[in-house]
């Protein structure tokens, strides 16, 4: 047995998490720069928490409130540039995926004078800000991950960079924070996280204490699998989806993303489908594709969600994502011409051609005739 396993980020889960551990903050600087979209921050009362907190502790700080869904560079390079004027010790990521992603470039790019195109060279010198991470979706897992998809328009797709460096020093998770979110975007977020766990177990890279998280990630999933269909959302039920995603996260840290990722990307960039929607729409056909190089782990995951086929995976997804966008065959040939040239890819089990990822998409969209 030989693997590495990495997850430097404290993790403070709990109802009350960010007002009973106010000093953590203090320990990161007496400057903050708060980075979060235009309302949920406020909605949830995530920021009017941390704000008092940060009033409490005499941490001067500044909002940048601009990141909308699915960030682009120009959204990232203004915060930036917001985060060099101010000077901030320390960022604070408020927010679903896109926030907490967004904040990870600006903490890079507040140190270092380089375009977000850049980020993805992997050089920068100087050492990004820390961050303190507070999602208000149970997902995206980006609370514990040392990666930032942002969107490049150049290749007509949402690209990660990585970088261990840009791991949260700590992330706070409070399920109160989550309780504003809709029924689709709960739904959603969450299928995302379980992509992840799925995607995490089948990974090439996947090891024995990934495989051991994955598979938790996906019973919670199951345990909260009922709720999301009838969409009831409970304290007890909101607090399982961000043990759901934090478990999740952890496991892509170390295993990286798949070819549902890889494709779903094209699925929101072109047809603006929700994240987790996208992967959820193919992880059936996923389960299948792979079924035969990796016939034992498919059966778990089945089993993890207490299903006995493939085909009752793709019965439980239409519940749960039930209206369908529809596609030409034209699109899905494009799509897998950039899925083929993402760098996830390469870690699914079973490695699939362009033919394959086209029967993929097929067999998981509806297309025109
Ligand atoms: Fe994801």
């Amino acid at each position: 047995m030989e693997f590495k396993f990495l997850m430097p980020t404290k993790v403070l889960l709990g109802v009350g998490c960010v007002a009973g551990n106010k000093e953590e903050f203090s320990k990161l600087g007496q400057k903050a720069l708060i980075v979060t979209g235009r309302n949920s921050a406020k909605a949830s009362g995530a920021l009017a928490d941390v704000t008092t907190v940060l009033d409490e502790q005499a941490i001067v700080w500044e909002l940048f409130d601009q990141i909308e869904e699915n960030p682009t560079f120009a959204v990232v390079e203004a915060g930036g540039a917001a985060a060099r004027r101010f000077k901030p010790d320390m960022i604070i990521a408020i927010g679903g995926g896109s926030p907490l992603d967004a904040a990870k470039a600006i903490a890079v790019l507040a140190v270092n004078f380089i375009s977000a195109s850049e980020l993805y060279k992997g050089d920068f010198q100087a050492a990004p800000l820390p961050i303190a991470a507070i999602p208000l979706t149970a997902g995206t897992g980006s609370e514990v991950t040392p990666y930032s998809i942002l969107t490049d328009s150049e290749r007509q797709t949402k690209r990660s960079f990585s970088d261990v460096r840009i791991f949260p020093q700590i992330a706070f998770l409070d399920a109160r924070y989550t309780h504003t979110q809709s029924r689709a975007v709960t739904v959603n977020t969450a299928v995302d996280a379980l992509s992840h766990a799925i995607e995490g177990y089948l990974s090439k890279r996947s090891t024995a204490v990934s495989d051991c998280l994955a598979l938790e990630a996906i019973r919670s999933f199951g345990r909260a699998c009922n709720a999301l269909v009838l969409g009831e959302f409970d304290i007890s039920v909101r607090e399982e989806l961000l043990y759901t995603s934090l478990l999740g996260g952890v496991v892509i840290a170390q295993t990286g993303t798949t070819a549902v990722h890889a494709l779903g990307y094209s699925l929101t960039y072109f047809y603006q489908v929700p994240h987790g929607r996208a992967n959820g729409l193919l992880l059936g056909e996923y389960l299948r594709f792979n079924e035969p190089v990796v016939p034992q782990k498919v059966e778990a995951v089945l089993a993890a969600l207490g299903l006995k086929t493939v085909d009752e995976m793709k019965v439980l997804m239409s519940r749960l994502l039930p209206s369908r966008e529809v596609y030409s065959q034209e699109e899905l040939h494009k799509f897998v011409a950039i899925a083929s040239e993402a760098a996830n890819i390469v870690n699914t089990p079973r490695q699939p051609g362009k033919e394959d990822l086209y029967n993929l998409l097929l067999q998981s969209l509806t297309c025109k005739a």
